[in-house]
C-alpha cells in the first residue's frame, strides 16, 4: 500500500514538472482519453506566425476567457484569430479532479506570489500568500478546483448600478446558460441552466457517508439543499463542477479542442506577449510582440486585439505598454500613453484551508492515501471513485454571519466548502507545497496526531465571499520577467477577519456531525485564488474604470479586455463561470461592433 502510494505520487509529480517539455504525457492523455469524447477532444495544434503576419484579431492568453473567445470569433469565417498562449498542453495528470492542488507545483503554474502581508499568511514561508495562476492551456482553468458558481444575481445588477449597461443578471444570465452544458438529470428542465452548450457541468459521482452528514447537519441548522446557481444562493449543497466523464474540463477542452481543426484560427503556443504596440498619437492598438523559443516576434491586428492574460497578466501587459498610472509608470522608466488606473481595485475571496476536523470513523474521509491506491486508480479510468472529487470538495455552503449587515437579505458574506480530506492527511507535503505552508508549521499542528487520526480527518474552508478589503498590483520594473508586486492587503477591514472566525464552528455543533465525535483540531490559514479587477468596468466619467462597458481600453483604440480583471466588484462566487460569461458577451458585442450576427437571447 506504502509503495504503491509513494510510486503513483513520484510518477505524477515528475511527469507534471517535466509536462512542458515531454510528449510522451502527451500520449498517455491521448490513451486515456474516453471513447466517445475521442472526436471532440485532442491536442490542438500549434502555429508559428511569422514575423509581421497580419490577423484580423489577436487574443492574448488562452485561459478561462481566452478559449471562449476565440471559438466564438472564429465562428465568423472571413476573420483571421489568432491566439498567443504562454504556456502549453494541459495533460492526463491534471484532468484529475481530486488532483488539483498539485497542479500548481507544476510548470503550468507562473508562480506569483503577495509582498509579504501585515495580517495574513502568518504561517507561510515568508509570511508571503503563494498566487497561483495557470500558465497552459486553459489558463486558471486547469489549476482550479472545478467548482462551477455563478454568484448571486445582485451582485450583477450592481454592476449595471455602477454604470456598466448591459450586466444586469437579466442581460448574463442568457450567457451563462449559452456556454453550458448541464449534465445533472434533476436540472435539465431548470430555466436556469442551459443544454448543449461547450462546457460540462457535472457532479463527481462519488459520495460518502461525509456528505450525507454535511446534507444532514444543513437541515438541522434550517437550510435546504438547493441549485446555488438556481433561484436562491443560500443553502447547502454537492459541488457543481466544470467535470466530463469524470475527468477536469477546462476551458480548453471545452472551448478550443472540438474546433482545433477550424481554418481561421491558428494557436501559437510558448509564445509570451511581452508588450502590446500602440501608436502614441493615434492611440491605436496595432500589434503585439512576443517570444517563441527565444525568438522575438511581431504580429499585427486588422480589427482588434483582446486581451484575455488574466487579473495579472493583463494588467502587467498594458502597464509595459505604457497604459497604467502615469506617476506609476514614470517612476520605473516606463513612456506613459495613456493615463488610466490600471492595478488598482484588485479583489479577492479569501479561504482558509488549514482547519481539520477529526472524527472517530474510517471510511468517511479522503486521504492522499486513499486517493492514490490502485483501487481509486481503476475507478478512475471508468469516470468514477474518489479522484473525481472536483478538488477535493465534497460539499458547500452559503450562509450569513451574524457581521452581515442585513440577516434578512438573501446575499450571504459566506461559503463554506467542505474538503472530503484535510490538510493534516498531506503525508507527501503536496498540498504543503501548494499553500506555501512550511514543515515546521504542518508538524506543529498535526505531529500530535497519530497517523491513523490524520487520516480520518476532513476540512470545512470557509470562504470570505463579500470581501471589503481592496489590493493593488503594480509592476517592480519595466522588465517582463520580473514578476508584479501583488498587495492583496488582506483583513484591512477588521470585520473581515471576524466572519471567518464564526464560519465552520455552527456547522460542526450539528447532530449530524456530532456523532461522529467531530472535534477542530485547529485553525486555518488563509489561501487566495480568485484574483479579480485591476482592470475595471466603468463608464468613461468614472475615474477608476480602465475599460468601458463594452470592454474597450478607454482613451485607445482597438483595444479591449475580456477577462476577469475588468470586473469592478467580485460577484459571491468563484470566478470562472462568471470569466466565461464574460468571455461570451465579449464576443457578442465584438460582433455587433463589426457588424456581424449576434447570438439570440431566449
Ligand atoms: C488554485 C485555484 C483554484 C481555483 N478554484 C476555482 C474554482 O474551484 N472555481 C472557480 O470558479 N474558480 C476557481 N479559481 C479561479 C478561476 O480559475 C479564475 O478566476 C479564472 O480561471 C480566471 O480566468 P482568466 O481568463 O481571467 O485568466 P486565466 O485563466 O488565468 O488565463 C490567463 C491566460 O493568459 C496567459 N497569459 C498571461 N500572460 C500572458 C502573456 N504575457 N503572454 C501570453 N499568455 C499570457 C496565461 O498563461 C493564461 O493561460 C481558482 C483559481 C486558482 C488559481
Ligand atoms: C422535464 O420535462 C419533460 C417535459 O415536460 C418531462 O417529460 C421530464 O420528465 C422532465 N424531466 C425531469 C428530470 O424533470
Ligand atoms: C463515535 O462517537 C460517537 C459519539 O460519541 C459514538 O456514539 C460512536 O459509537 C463512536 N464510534 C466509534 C466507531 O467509536
Amino acid at each position: 500500500m506504502q509503495w504503491t502510494l509513494i510510486l503513483t505520487i513520484s510518477l505524477s509529480v515528475i511527469s507534471l514538472t517535466t509536462s512542458q517539455t515531454n510528449n510522451i504525457f502527451d500520449f498517455w492523455t491521448d490513451l486515456f482519453r474516453p471513447l466517445p469524447h475521442a472526436k471532440k477532444e485532442g491536442f490542438v495544434p500549434d502555429y508559428t506566425p511569422k514575423n509581421n503576419q497580419k490577423f484580423d484579431f489577436i487574443i492574448v492568453g488562452a485561459g478561462s476567457a481566452g478559449c471562449v473567445l476565440a471559438n466564438r470569433l472564429s465562428e465568423i469565417s472571413d476573420w483571421n484569430v489568432l491566439l498567443l498562449e504562454a504556456g502549453g498542453n494541459e495533460n492526463f495528470f491534471s484532468d484529475i479532479p481530486i488532483f488539483a492542488p498539485f497542479i500548481s507545483i507544476t510548470p503550468m503554474n507562473w508562480d506569483y506570489s503577495s509582498e509579504p502581508e501585515k495580517r495574513a499568511c502568518k504561517d507561510l514561508r515568508g509570511n508571503v500568500c503563494y498566487m497561483p495562476r495557470g500558465k497552459v492551456l486553459g489558463g486558471s482553468s486547469v489549476l482550479n478546483f472545478l467548482i462551477y458558481q455563478r454568484g448571486h444575481p445582485e451582485d450583477y445588477d450592481d454592476w449595471e448600478d455602477m454604470g456598466n449597461e448591459g450586466w444586469s443578471y437579466k442581460d448574463v444570465l442568457p450567457y451563462f446558460k449559452k456556454s453550458e452544458n448541464i449534465r445533472i438529470p434533476e436540472l435539465y428542465n431548470s430555466s436556469f441552466h442551459g443544454k448543449g452548450g461547450y462546457l460540462d457541468i457535472d457532479y463527481a459521482s462519488y459520495s460518502s457517508p461525509l456528505e450525507t452528514a454535511f446534507k444532514d447537519a444543513g437541515q438541522e441548522l434550517g437550510y435546504t439543499w438547493n441549485d446555488p446557481n438556481g433561484e436562491n444562493l443560500i443553502g447547502f449543497s454537492k459541488p457543481q463542477a466544470t467535470i466530463r466523464n469524470g475527468r477536469r474540463c477546462s476551458s480548453s477542452k471545452a472551448f478550443l479542442e472540438p474546433i482545433r481543426y477550424r481554418k481561421n484560427l491558428k494557436v501559437s503556443k510558448y509564445s509570451t506577449a511581452k508588450k502590446l504596440l500602440i501608436d502614441p498619437l493615434s492611440k491605436i492598438a496595432y500589434g503585439v510582440e512576443f517570444t517563441k523559443k527565444s525568438k522575438r516576434l511581431r504580429v499585427y491586428a486588422r480589427n482588434e486585439i483582446i486581451l484575455a492574460a488574466g487579473t495579472v497578466g493583463s494588467a502587467q501587459l498594458l502597464m509595459l505598454s505604457g497604459i497604467g498610472p502615469a506617476d506609476h509608470l514614470n517612476e520605473i522608466g516606463i513612456e506613459p500613453i495613456i493615463n488610466l488606473p490600471v492595478g488598482y481595485n484588485l479583489q479577492d475571496h479569501v479561504t482558509f484551508s488549514g482547519n481539520a476536523f477529526i472524527v472517530n470513523e474510517t471510511g468517511l474521509c479522503v486521504s492522499d492515501m486513499i486517493a492514490a491506491s490502485p483501487m481509486s486508480a481503476a475507478a478512475y479510468l471508468a469516470g468514477h471513485g474518489p479522484l473525481t472529487i472536483p478538488g477535493g470538495a465534497a460539499g458547500l455552503a452559503f450562509s450569513h454571519t451574524k457581521y452581515s449587515n442585513d440577516l434578512s437579505d438573501s446575499r450571504p458574506d459566506i461559503e463554506i466548502v467542505m474538503g472530503a480530506g484535510s490538510l493534516a492527511g498531506d503525508f507527501l507535503g503536496i498540498i504543503r507545497s501548494l499553500l506555501g505552508v512550511t514543515d515546521e508549521f504542518y508538524l506543529k499542528v498535526y505531529g500530535s496526531l497519530p497517523i491513523q487520526k490524520r487520516q480520518q480527518s476532513f476540512a470545512l474552508n470557509p470562504v470570505l465571499i463579500r470581501p471589503r478589503s481592496i489590493g493593488r498590483l503594480t509592476l517592480r520594473s519595466s522588465n517582463f520577467d520580473e514578476h508584479p508586486k501583488i498587495q492583496p492587503n488582506y483583513f484591512d477591514n477588521s470585520n473581515d477577519m471576524k466572519i471567518i472566525i464564526e464560519g465552520a464552528q455552527k456547522i460542526i455543533n450539528t447532530k449530524s456531525f456530532q456523532k461522529y465525535d467531530t472535534k477542530l483540531h485547529d485553525v486555518p490559514f488563509p489561501g487566495c485564488e480568485d484574483l479579480v479587477g485591476t482592470c475595471k468596468m466603468g463608464p468613461a466619467d468614472d475615474p477608476t474604470a480602465v475599460v468601458s462597458p463594452r470592454l474597450q481600453v478607454h482613451g485607445a483604440k482597438g483595444l479591449r479586455i475580456a477577462d476577469a480583471s475588468i470586473m469592478p466588484r467580485i460577484p459571491a462566487s468563484h470566478t470562472h463561470a462568471p470569466v466565461v460569461m464574460i468571455a461570451e458577451k465579449a464576443a457578442d458585442m465584438i460582433k455587433e461592433d463589426w457588424d456581424k450576427p449576434i447570438f439570440k437571447i431566449s
